[in-house]
C-alpha cells in the first residue's frame, strides 16, 4: 500500500485502495471469509456461504488447512530452519508462518507471495516494522522471475535451507499450465536439506469427489488431482513420516477423532526433504 493509502486507511477504515476489485470475489478472499476473517467483501462472503453449504463441513477444511500448515512449520523451524518461502500465502489471519516460526527462532526470516494485492495490502499493513518478514505481490506461475527479485534472492540465502511453502495454492493451477515443472523449478533453486510443504484438493475420498465441483468452480479456478499426481510435486525430495495424509493426520497434535470430522478427507497434506 503506498504511503498515501495508509494514511486514509488509518482515518478512514473502510477505505480500499483502488488496486482490489470489490466487484468480483478473489480466492484469498473467499478462503479469508470460510476462515471467519474480516479482510473480505459481501461478493466474497456469497461465495464462501455457498462454497460452506454445499460443503456441509463449517468451513472445517479450511480450517484443518491451517491447522496442518501450522504444524509443518513448527516441524521444520524445529529442525534448524530458519527461513520461508510461502507461496499463495494467502491473508493474514491467526497464526501465519512468520509468527509461528519467529516464536521459536525470532530471526526467522519469511517472504510471503501471493498474486492478490488484498494480500499484499494487509500483509504490508500487519508488517509495518518486522524486518524479518516480507510480502511480495507476484505469481507462482512466474517462478524465475519471482526467484530473482530483490525481495526474494536478496533476503533468503538460497545457499541454505528454506521451508517452501504450498499451502492450497496449486490445486488453483491447471495442468495446461504444467504445475508439475513449476514445483520442479522451485525445488531446483533450494539448497540440500531444505523442505517442501505442501496441501492440495485430492478425488480420493468420497467427500472430495463429491465436492469437487463446488470447490474448483467456488474458490476459483483450480483442478482436483489424484494422489498420484500430488505425489509428482514431491519429485526430487524425501517425503518424511507418516507421507502424504489427509489433513488431519499429519503429525496431530491431539488424536484424531474416528470417524474424522467432516472436511477432514478434502485435501492432502506432505513435507518432504531434499537430500
Ligand atoms: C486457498 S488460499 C490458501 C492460502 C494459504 N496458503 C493457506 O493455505 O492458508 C490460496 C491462495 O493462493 C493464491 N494464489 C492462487 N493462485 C496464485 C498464483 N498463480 N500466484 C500466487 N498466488 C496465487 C490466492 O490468491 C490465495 O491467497
Amino acid at each position: 500500500m503506498a504511503d498515501s493509502d495508509m494514511a486514509w486507511a488509518r482515518l478512514d477504515p473502510t477505505y480500499v485502495p483502488p488496486e482490489i476489485d470489490t466487484s468480483v470475489p478473489s480466492v484469498a478472499r473467499v478462503y479469508d471469509a470460510i476462515l471467519g476473517g474480516k479482510d473480505n467483501f459481501a461478493v466474497d462472503r456469497a461465495v464462501a456461504d455457498a462454497a460452506i453449504a454445499a460443503m456441509g463441513d463449517g468451513g472445517n477444511g479450511a480450517r484443518l488447512n491451517r491447522a496442518a500448515l501450522g504444524r509443518a512449520v513448527r516441524y521444520m523451524a524445529d529442525r534448524g530452519v530458519t527461513q520461508f518461502l510461502d507461496l499463495g500465502s494467502g491473508l493474514p489471519t491467526a497464526q501465519n508462518t512468520h509468527q509461528i516460526a519467529q516464536a521459536i527462532n525470532p530471526a526467522a526470516r519469511v517472504v510471503y507471495v501471493d498474486n492478490d494485492p488484498s494480500v499484499s495490502v494487509h500483509g504490508q499493513a500487519l508488517l509495518t516494522g518486522d524486518d524479518s518478514t516480507v510480502v511480495v505481490l507476484d505469481d507462482v506461475r512466474s517462478p524465475d522471475a519471482l526467484l530473482a527479485r530483490p525481495e526474494v534472492a536478496g533476503f533468503l540465502d538460497f545457499g541454505q535451507p528454506i521451508g517452501l511453502i504450498l499451502n492450497a495454492v496449486i490445486h488453483h493451477l491447471l495442468d495446461e499450465e504444467d504445475p508439475r515443472a513449476i514445483v520442479a523449478r522451485y525445488r531446483d533453486a533450494l539448497a540440500p536439506g531444505s523442505y517442501l510443504q505442501l496441501t492440495h484438493f485430492c478425488d480420493e475420498s468420497a467427500e472430495a469427489r463429491a465436492n469437487s465441483e463446488v470447490l474448483t468452480r467456488s474458490l476459483g479456478r483450480g483442478q482436483v488431482r489424484s494422489r498420484a499426481e500430488i505425489e509428482t510435486f514431491f519429485d526430487g525430495f524425501d517425503l518424511v513420516a507418516p507421507g502424504l495424509v489427509f489433513l488431519p493426520y499429519w503429525r496431530p497434535d491431539v488424536p484424531v477423532e474416528d470417524p474424522p470430522p467432516a472436511g477432514s478427507m478434502l485435501m492432502l497434506v506432505g513435507v518432504a526433504k531434499k537430500a
